[in-house]
């Protein structure tokens, strides 16, 4: 598949539904490419692939590692990199950190969590020279400010204020937006709201296209299970079960036989 360019994400603003897959390697990346319209190196790799918490470890020298890997794998595949937590708090660090993910990697856009708030931070890496995916509604960064996870979009005041967060970060000059954790309806009024793509993530099917996360998305993060998230494969369950397999057959020495030998 042709790596999109971004009037031609743009173009699919209300028509046909963007798919987006976190990637964090080539093996994956590659594997992904087949089907996917863009890549996003999510922080949240800090998690699946990191063994933490949450993603507010992550560092800029592990998305540009990972992001160097996932462009290599699907070099033909757009890729959006996240800036991890505390690598844009105001626009000198912004701009550094952003030069250094195109500097080091050919991330073709990055992201930064936040509203109305940041969208002076969205201003300044558009006006040089950045594409800027944004991320709204459930914040995965602000989870220790904000004490957990926390669904947003539940009164008529947050969903005003949402579609005000969309707006602020499409005046500023971002391309795309995700949107995370928001009562379906709330997410589809956000999406009509702006004429930049919305994509979700467990924001329901009223948006521009979706997002999840690939160790979700494969059945293979198993601590915990978000309500939102389809698995389309049992992925835990296959690789433990091939792991068990592989070590029988080393422990009873039927593997390697003598198709498997020099
Ligand atoms: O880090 C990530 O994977 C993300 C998605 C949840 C959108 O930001």
């Amino acid at each position: 598949m042709k790596k999109l360019s971004i009037g031609s994400i743009q173009k699919r603003k209300g028509t046909f539904p963007l798919v987006m897959i976190t990637a964090y390697d080539a093996l994956f990346a590659r594997l992904f490419s087949e089907s996917a319209d863009i890549l996003l190196v999510g922080d949240s790799l800090n998690m699946s692939f990191g063994g933490n918490n949450d993603t507010l470890s992550a560092t800029m020298e592990q998305m540009i590692y990972h992001t160097q890997a996932v462009c290599k794998g699907a070099p033909e595949t757009f890729v959006i990199t996240d800036m991890p937590f505390g690598t844009y708090t105001e626009k000198a660090t912004a701009l550094s950190n952003a030069l250094r993910i195109y500097r080091e990697t050919p991330a073709d856009a990055i992201k930064i969590e936040g509203g109305a708030d940041k969208a002076y931070l969205v201003k300044h890496l558009v006006d040089n020279g950045f594409a800027v995916c944004g991320h709204i509604g459930l914040l995965p960064q602000a989870v220790r400010a904000e004490g957990g996870y926390k669904v947003k979009g539940k009164s008529e005041e947050e969903a005003l204020s949402l579609i005000a967060d969309a707006q602020a970060i499409q005046q500023a000059g971002a391309f795309i937006l995700v949107i995370e954790g928001v009562k379906a309806d709330v997410a589809a009024r956000v999406a009509q709201s702006v004429s930049i793509p919305v994509i979700g993530i467990g924001a329901g099917n009223g948006v521009d296209g979706q997002v999840l996360v690939f160790s979700d998305m494969l059945g293979l993060y198993e601590p915990f299970v978000p309500k939102f998230v389809k698995q389309y494969m049992n992925g835990a369950v296959s690789v433990k079960e091939a792991t068990k397999t592989y070590a029988n057959e080393v422990q009873n020495r039927s593997f390697p036989d003598e198709n498997y030998v020099y």
